[in-house]
């Protein structure tokens, strides 16, 4: 196996051209090209790795045995297709920066405390597990995830809850009365944006944006008297439990169940995740979010965490381990 020098070079090459100067480490994983040795790669056993400052093939730097660490201040690049067995580690230390452009077969465990960025053709899959230690802002995933993303536990700053620093307002969890001030500009540019890729050709406009507290209110009293209480509590939030009051969620053109199947539904449902944005209530999830099917009620969450969400077909709860 060839060491990758040249890439060395340009990534060093280019860190400089950009002013970066942390260190580019490019780490020539797996690098086993025959057919019946390519799924045999592990950090160090089959691996090759190579630095500006180390030429020992068997000692990829920040590497211990088999595990891998991004430390602070280190910027490592993977170029070529690497497995991370059961048992081994990859930790991306707070400062740290993992850039993968390539396929990461995971069956251990991946800690993410600094910066995970999944390019476009990369992948993580496996059976292991990818532990967010803080932030989900701390992944940049425009590639593909099927491995299992396991979330931080949930913390309550002034009354609002956060996990991994995604809001979560659900049946559960609730806002203060006073929060929130309108719909957030990021869902506004998000739901402009697919009005303009779509050519203007569809509707896409938001029916309902922000809710306050007493709009809420309002409405729920109002299903109350109009469908009981067991009926609205199915579609409608109480006072207090609505994404609407937090400036996060539209019900996008229509609120009928029909606008599923009409072409501006489904291109919605395929293409919102793209924009930052998921359909919160999914149809088979129903007995998870205690909704019923809001194929028009979409959730901003940035496109990183939308893609992640929308990919592994979990809905919010069960993307984030909550009730
Ligand atoms: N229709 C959703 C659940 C809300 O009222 O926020
Ligand atoms: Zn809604």
């Amino acid at each position: 196996m060839k060491r990758k020098y040249g890439i060395v070079l340009i990534c060093a090459a280019l860190a400089l051209i950009s002013g970066c100067t942390e260190t580019a480490i490019v780490l020539n994983n797996s690098v086993a090209q025959s057919d019946e040795s390519s799924d045999n790669s592990q950090f160090t056993d089959d691996s090759q790795s190579s630095t500006e400052e180390s030429s020992d093939a068997n000692s990829a730097p920040n590497a211990d045995n088999d595990n891998i660490t991004v430390s602070a201040d280190e910027v490592l690049e993977i170029n070529e297709n690497i497995v991370c067995e059961e048992g081994k580690e990859i930790h991306i230390e707070n400062g740290g920066v993992l850039d993968l452009n390539a396929e990461l077969d995971l069956s251990g465990d991946l800690y993410i405390e600094g910066k995970l960025i999944i390019e476009e053709d990369a992948k993580i899959s496996g059976s292991g597990v990818i532990h967010v230690i803080n932030s989900f802002d701390d992944i940049d995933c425009k590639g593909t995830v099927t491995a299992k993303i396991d979330a931080p536990e949930p913390v309550e700053i002034d009354g609002v809850t956060y996990v991994g620093g995604i809001l979560l307002v659900n049946k559960q969890y609730s806002l203060p009365r006073n929060y929130g001030d309108g719909l957030r500009p990021e869902v506004s540019e998000a739901i402009a944006a697919m009005r303009k890729d779509t050519g203007y050709s569809m509707s896409l406009r938001a029916s309902s944006g922000y809710r306050s507290y007493e709009t809420q209110e309002w409405w729920y009293n109002y299903y109350c008297q109009r469908d009981g209480v067991e009926a609205a509590n199915t579609y409608s939030a109480v006072p207090g439990h609505s994404e609407h009051q937090a400036g996060l969620a539209a019900d996008i053109t229509s609120t009928e169940l029909s606008y599923a199947n009409t072409a501006e539904g489904k291109w919605l449902a395929a293409n919102c995740y793209k924009y930052g944005l998921i359909i919160r209530y999914p149809e088979d999830k129903v007995d998870i979010t205690g909704y019923i099917y809001e194929p028009w009620h979409v959730r901003y969450l940035g496109k990183s965490t939308a893609k992640l969400v929308h990919d592994s077909g979990l809905c919010l709860e069960e993307f984030l381990e909550v009730d």
